[in-house]
């Protein structure tokens, strides 16, 4: 029986490991946390942080999987591919190159190398630097940290609202959710946001989707909804599909998965960031096998074996997702957002679910719960996914059934 290493065992990773154990492999998930979720889907669980990579190193000369991979997650790309490369296998992207991918420093710097569209972009680490980096961007500039994921401490600024003072908090606010101290400063992009999921065999990339994604913006950005396929016109479909090309290869991804995100801007698509992995946020996991039918998890596993890769759509169709979050606090004496604080109760979510299209509803916090703001990723309650017959379709029920589900704060 052939042994993988799969890095990483929280949520997102979990449908690699049933597909490697689907396939027939014998799975060791590894992670931190001896709670994480992945572990009982899993032959083994090894107690290892998936960024220290001359750990994960020494339980691969001791364990010898075949294989060593990881899913969703950002930092055990690097791992991986530097593993790979200390014993001497092949690798879908070099260790230099998964730094690139995970990196936005380096990452804006390798794009600008390559000619890719980007925002003009200026990378400190002290205060001084940042402030004369400020002076340099227009009135609207984004902050936030070269090597952080989830929008942690990701910032827009408008140097017309903030004093210098202010403008310091923003900065040290950014930097704690740097591990590298870097953090990046940039143009602000207008325009529609959207991400791209490919897949790259044996250095041809397939683009499967794009999908349209709804943010919050000023001034923290996290993700609230998704829908695909995009909405946007051929053409302009047509520019991000090029964009995205080009920023794959920029990044050196020989086989495997890619998430772009790109903004339309006015002066055309513009690259956000690009990750050697697959999407998150459900994406890969549920929207995309809606909408065109292809198991990008699969083609994952189908590529590390060294089997064919069914990267083609089967189907033409619509899904989305919409997050539930602050907005829909209401507390007991009908005030909402900042003064709630604690989640008394949810209602609506069976309702929710009966409603046509719905395919899921998950709700994330329970009773006693802090009622959080939405600052990042993280302080979302819940979230509804419907399937339709074109975007648009799926988007109104999606949007339908999250009204129906309330939650009661103090
Ligand atoms: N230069 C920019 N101009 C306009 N919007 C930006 C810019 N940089 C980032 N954003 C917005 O902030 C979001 C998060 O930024 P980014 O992707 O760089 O951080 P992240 O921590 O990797 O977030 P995530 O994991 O949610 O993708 C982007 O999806 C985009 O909406
Ligand atoms: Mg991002």
């Amino acid at each position: 029986m052939k042994k993988i290493f799969i890095l990483g065992a929280s949520a997102l990773q979990v449908p690699a490991i049933k597909k490697a154990k689907e396939k027939g492999l014998y799975v060791y998930a590894l992670d931190y946390d001896p709670e994480a979720v992945g572990i009982k889907d899993a032959d083994e669980f090894l107690c290892i942080s998936t960024i220290d990579k001359e750990a994960v190193l020494e339980a691969a000369k001791k364990y010898e999987p075949d294989y060593i991979i990881t899913s969703t997650s950002d930092m055990p790309v690097r791992t991986v591919s530097w593993v790979n490369e200390e014993l001497g296998r092949k690798n879908d992207i070099s260790y230099e190159n998964a730094i690139c991918a995970t990196d936005k420093a380096a990452m804006r710097r390798r794009m600008k190398e390559k000619g890719v569209p980007i925002p003009e972009f200026h990378v400190v680490s002290d205060e001084e630097a940042f402030l004369e980096a400020a002076k340099k961007l227009g009135e609207r500039f984004v902050c936030k940290p070269a090597d952080n994921a989830a929008s942690r401490g990701v910032v827009l600024v408008d140097k017309n609202s903030t004093a210098e003072d202010e403008l310091l908090k923003i900065y040290a606010y950014t930097k704690e959710y740097s591990r590298s101290g870097e953090v990046l400063l940039e143009e602000f992009m207008e325009g529609p946001e959207v991400s791209v999921e490919s897949f790259t065999v044996d250095g041809k990339t397939h683009i499967i989707t794009i999908t349209d994604k709804m943010v919050t913006e000023i001034p923290f950005f996290v993700e609230t909804g998704h829908t695909e396929p995009s909405r946007l016109s051929d053409e302009v479909q047509e520019d991000i599909r090029n964009v995205a090309r080009v920023a794959i290869e920029a990044v050196g991804i020989e086989n495997g998965p890619s998430h772009t995100e790109i903004k339309v801007t006015k002066d055309g698509a513009k690259l956000v960031e690009i990750a050697a992995r697959l999407g998150g946020d459900f994406i890969t996991s549920k929207l995309v096998p809606l909408s065109t039918g292809v198991d990008l998890i699969d083609c994952c596993l189908s590529s590390t074996l060294g089997e064919e890769v069914k990267w083609q759509s089967t189907k033409n169709a619509g899904s989305a997702i919409r997050f539930l979050f602050a907005k829909e606090a209401v507390s007991e004496s009908g005030e909402t957002g900042d003064a709630a604080k604690t989640i008394l109760s949810v209602t609506g979510v069976e309702e929710a679910e009966k409603m046509p299209g719905v395919t899921e509803v998950v709700i994330y916090k329970k009773p006693g719960d802090e009622a959080t703001m939405l600052k990042s990723s993280g302080d979302r309650w819940g979230h509804v996914i419907a399937e339709g017959d074109s975007a648009e379709d799926a988007a109104k029920k999606a949007e339908e059934a999250a009204f129906l589900i309330r939650f009661l704060t103090n």
